[in-house]
């Protein structure tokens, strides 16, 4: 199957790539972050500007992950979730997520404005919008809510997308930037002077004692607190693994001319929601389009996700050509809150931040706020709404889905493996799981015929993996970890690759 546009995010296709060095000898600094994505970077620029001596270590190059691949909206306008947040946590609660995600707004700005950061930021206005007429009350619920909560909401019916809508919530003067240079220069800042990052040097484990231990591939690194910003925390005591799911959304870029793109940045409802952005782009703009977001795992034609989005962007805005294609991967909190916090309510020392749920840019500010003051002994007035170790106050429909979903693919795994009966069953460019000897194998034929043959047994907590055929990988459907066809880690919250099979 053909499809069009380069298959590389265009954050990271239009910027550079960053050299930090690995690990190479044991160190001492005040905070370790584990991750050096939008949240561990902010976590560490924020400590090192309150004195801290800080090092950031990163298993691969940093902002590659989650934060260089994200659609970069940086707003308190989520798509709909003030109504939801009344209703099930009460007025108080609500308004505080939404004071924090807007204090995170305003701080983002005001760092780019007093740093001068080049990295095309330009204010926007948010809309989350109904195309049909039935999705109407749920718009109207939610700016209701949101003016409730203070934020200035307003519903209207125009807006400068080229297509009619029923209706949508309207938040002015939020943003949008170019993430990775956003995060360059915050990582130029957080290195040196007694700081440091630190790439591919992958964690296995962090312990506590008279001071914390971080364990790396590639030797220890001692600090008074530590951090653990992986998108899914790759220690599992926190069991973060059973109060969230991983999500993958796919996103297709196209050029568009300034006339044509429109003002704002966009989210629709339902189902088959779209979000829609655009940057500055060769004499135009790239228009983003994402959507088609999916349990990880749950789905191995994956090609058709970005299928239908270009169709979208064809019908909607009369693209003939697209220029990237790219996703990303999520990790959703069942209660909608983030995790933020101590990684079990016996750390003392060990801290985590999670479940953005595809709202990470302010979200990661608001979790790397909470931090900061808590290493540094401050109180924050949002500590204890994103408590990492609260009880999940309530479990929705979907949240148990989801864990029963999980559940099933504990089980189902071990029929799936039947799936294919020998090696010469798998075609040039295919993924197929086969069991050999009683053993479960990950088997790819890449196209000059060559066989790449792994366990098929994830090694985070032993489900099997699933085959992702547009990205090429082995996903895992029960928390989200990936792997390339040879095996190798792509995300956690897997340390260690998969096991290699003896039929090489
Ligand atoms: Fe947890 Fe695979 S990611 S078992």
């Amino acid at each position: 199957m053909n499809l069009s546009g380069k298959p590389i995010s265009y954050w990271l296709d239009s910027s550079n790539t960053t050299t930090f060095p690995v690990l190479n000898e044991a160190a001492l600094v005040d905070v370790v972050v584990v991750g050096g994505g939008i949240a561990g970077l902010t976590t560490a620029w924020l400590l090192k500007q309150a004195g801290k001596s800080v090092a950031v270590l990163e298993a691969g190059r940093i902002a590659q992950g989650a934060s260089g691949h994200t659609t970069a909206k940086v707003t308190a306008l989520h798509q709909l979730i003030y109504a939801d947040l009344i209703q099930e946590l009460g007025e108080d609660k609500a308004r505080l997520y939404a004071e924090s995600n807007q204090a995170a707004l305003d701080k983002i700005i005001h760092l780019i404005q007093s740093e001068s950061i080049d990295c095309d930021f330009s204010f926007q206005d948010a809309y989350t919008f109904a195309e049909s007429a039935d999705q109407l009350d749920a718009i109207k619920d939610e700016v209701d809510a949101a003016l409730k909560l203070g934020l200035a909401a307003t519903f209207v019916q125009q807006t400068h997308l080229p297509f009619p809508i029923a209706g949508a919530i309207k938040l002015e003067r939020q943003a949008q930037f170019h993430v990775r240079k956003y995060l360059l220069h915050l990582a130029q800042q957080v290195a040196g002077e007694g700081s440091y990052i630190f790439e591919q040097t992958r964690v296995h484990t962090a312990s506590e004692g008279m001071l914390c231990t971080v364990k790396t591939e590639r030797g220890k690194i001692q600090a008074q607190d530590v951090v653990i910003t992986t998108n899914l925390p790759i220690l599992d005591q926190g069991l973060f693994f059973a109060k969230t799911f991983p999500k993958r959304s796919y996103i297709v870029g196209a050029w568009i001319s300034s006339e044509r793109a429109p003002a704002g940045m966009f989210i629709g409802v339902g189902d088959d929601y779209r979000s829609i952005r655009t940057t500055p782009y060769e004499d135009g703009q790239l228009l983003l389009i994402g959507g088609e977001g999916h349990k990880v795992g749950s789905r191995s034609d994956t090609e058709s996700a970005y299928q239908a989005l270009e169709a979208y962007g064809r019908e909607r805005f009369n693209i003939d050509t697209f220029d990237y294609r790219w996703s990303s991967q999520d990790v959703v909190s069942f209660d909608k809150l983030p995790y933020v916090g101590k990684l079990t309510p016996l750390s003392n020392h060990i801290y985590v931040a999670t479940g953005f749920s595809l709202w990470g840019m302010t979200n990661s500010m608001v979790a790397a706020m909470v931090l900061t003051d808590k290493i540094l002994g401050r109180p924050n007035p949002w500590a204890k709404l994103y408590d990492a170790t609260r009880a999940t106050p309530f479990l929705t429909r979907t949240s148990m889905e989801e864990n029963l979903d999980v559940g099933r693919h504990w089980l189902g795994d071990r029929m799936k493996a039947l799936q294919k009966s020998s090696l010469a069953d798998v075609q040039k460019g295919e993924g197929a799981l086969l069991t050999v000897d009683g053993k479960q194998i990950a088997v790819y034929r890449d196209h000059e015929g060559k066989l790449e043959i792994v366990s098929a047994t994830c090694s985070h907590l032993g489900c099997i993996v699933n085959w992702n055929s547009a990205e090429k990988s082995w996903d895992c459907p029960c928390h989200g970890a990936r792997f390339t066809t040879a095996g190798k880690i792509i995300c956690g919250p897997a340390v260690h690759d998969l096991e290699q099979h003896p039929f090489q």
